[in-house]
This record gives C-alpha cells, sequence and structure tokens, in this order.
C-alpha cells in the first residue's frame, strides 16, 4: 500500500456514526472519501460537506450524502490533505486549486486531520510554492504588488491559460523558497485587496497523519 492509502485510509479510524464530516480534495483523501463510501454503503451515518467540484463528484458517485456548508452550524471533523507541513502543524495547501472552500470548511471544523505522504513534512515552508487565490479583476496589480515583496509571483497556467478555480478565480503560485516568518506574510497576504484567499493554513490542524515505512502515524 503506498503512503498516500495508508494515511488516507488510517483517517477513516476518526469517524463516527452522526457525524457531520468535511470533505477535502486530493489524490491522498481520495483514499480517505473511497473508504467513507463503503461504510456509508455498509451503514454508516453521516452527512459530508464538500471542498470542491471533483470531490463532490467523487462522494456522489460513491453514495456519501452531501450538505451544503451553509446548511450546518458547524463539522465535526474535516480530513483534508496538504501540500507541505511543518513541525507546528503549519501548512500550505492549495496544490489542486482549492484552498478557498478548503478553508472556508476547516475553519468552520471543530476538529480538523490533515493526511500527508512522508515527503510533504518539512522543517520550514516554502519549497511548494504558495498558491494565492485571487479575482480576475485587477489580477495583474496583485501580481505586481507581489512582485515588489519579493515573493516571486507567477500566474497558475494550464495549456497556456489561467487555471480557474471552482469560483472562477485566478490562482498566483508564490515561487518564496522558504517562508521565514508565515504568520506575518498570512498578515501580509490577508490585508491585501484583491487577495480572495491563500494556502497558508496556520495551527488549523490538531491532528496529522502521515504515511511513511509501510505505517501511518499519527501526530498530534
Ligand atoms: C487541494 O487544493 C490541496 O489543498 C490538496 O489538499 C493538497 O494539494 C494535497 O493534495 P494531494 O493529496 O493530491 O497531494
Amino acid at each position: 500500500m503506498n503512503e498516500k492509502q495508508l494515511a488516507g485510509e488510517k483517517a477513516v479510524e476518526f469517524v463516527k456514526s452522526g457525524m457531520i464530516l468535511g470533505l477535502g480534495t486530493g489524490s491522498t483523501v481520495y483514499f480517505t472519501i473511497v473508504k467513507i463510501g463503503e461504510l456509508v454503503k455498509n451503514g454508516l451515518q453521516i452527512k459530508a460537506v464538500s471542498t470542491s467540484a471533483a470531490t463532490t463528484h467523487l462522494a456522489e458517485s460513491l453514495g456519501i450524502p452531501l450538505v451544503s456548508i451553509n446548511e450546518v452550524e458547524s463539522i465535526d471533523l474535516t480530513i483534508d490533505g496538504a501540500d507541505e507541513v511543518d513541525k507546528q502543524f503549519n501548512a500550505i495547501k492549495g496544490g489542486g486549486g482549492a484552498l478557498f472552500f478548503e478553508k472556508v470548511v476547516a475553519l468552520a471544523s471543530k476538529q480538523v486531520i490533515w493526511v500527508v505522504d512522508s515527503r510533504k513534512r518539512v522543517e520550514q515552508l516554502g519549497q511548494f510554492p504558495l498558491p494565492v487565490e485571487v479575482t480576475k479583476f485587477g489580477h495583474t496589480h496583485v501580481l505586481s504588488r507581489l512582485a515588489a515583496l519579493g515573493l516571486n509571483p507567477a500566474v497558475r497556467k494550464v495549456d497556456g491559460q489561467p487555471y480557474l478555480t471552482d469560483s472562477g478565480n485566478y490562482i498566483i503560485d508564490l515561487h518564496i523558497g522558504k517562508i521565514e516568518r508565515p504568520s506575518e506574510l498570512n498578515d501580509t497576504l490577508n490585508a491585501m485587496t484583491g487577495v480572495v484567499e491563500h494556502g497558508l493554513f496556520l495551527k488549523v490542524a490538531q491532528t496529522v497523519i502521515v504515511g511513511s515505512n509501510g505505517a501511518a502515524d499519527v501526530l498530534s
């Protein structure tokens, strides 16, 4: 079993009947969602909030009952992937472009678990490009401001065209290398007009499950 599958399936042990779950996006939480689908077929009673069109599609294909985030007061447990996680459980997310909905869902959750393979654990964040979701309107100006801060921004493209998020926004990836002060950068990006959301998730998760060496380590 590969590391993603080990981590993804381990997280299902935290799921209890009656829960409202947040379902993340990506190739690791895919294994979680498939397993939850099997449990639902066998009678597990849960409802789930999705973080992307891709996850909605997957959950529907598995018969997992979905509910809108606007219809729930809170989410009991969200399980999601991440692109980099440091020792303080700060993370970069959004490699798959779903960071905005992922952050909304995570912040509405009582408990958050990230499932990652061992390569995602880092000493310092920043090697993975930090995604920033921006409005189309005026995005060139946001790009200039990010460049002026030395953050090496680049508009994410697919087949030569700007990548579009599920909300119809663009993503600017910041090629920083090393993020020395994540909290300061978080504040800077939060304060920038035209930025919808960014992929720095600081102390959002209480538990990280890491697939490595044929096992899944639960860190909390
Ligand atoms: C989606 O936008 C991301 O935040 C994913 O959660 C993250 O990129 C991890 O994806 P993988 O599990 O596919 O690496």
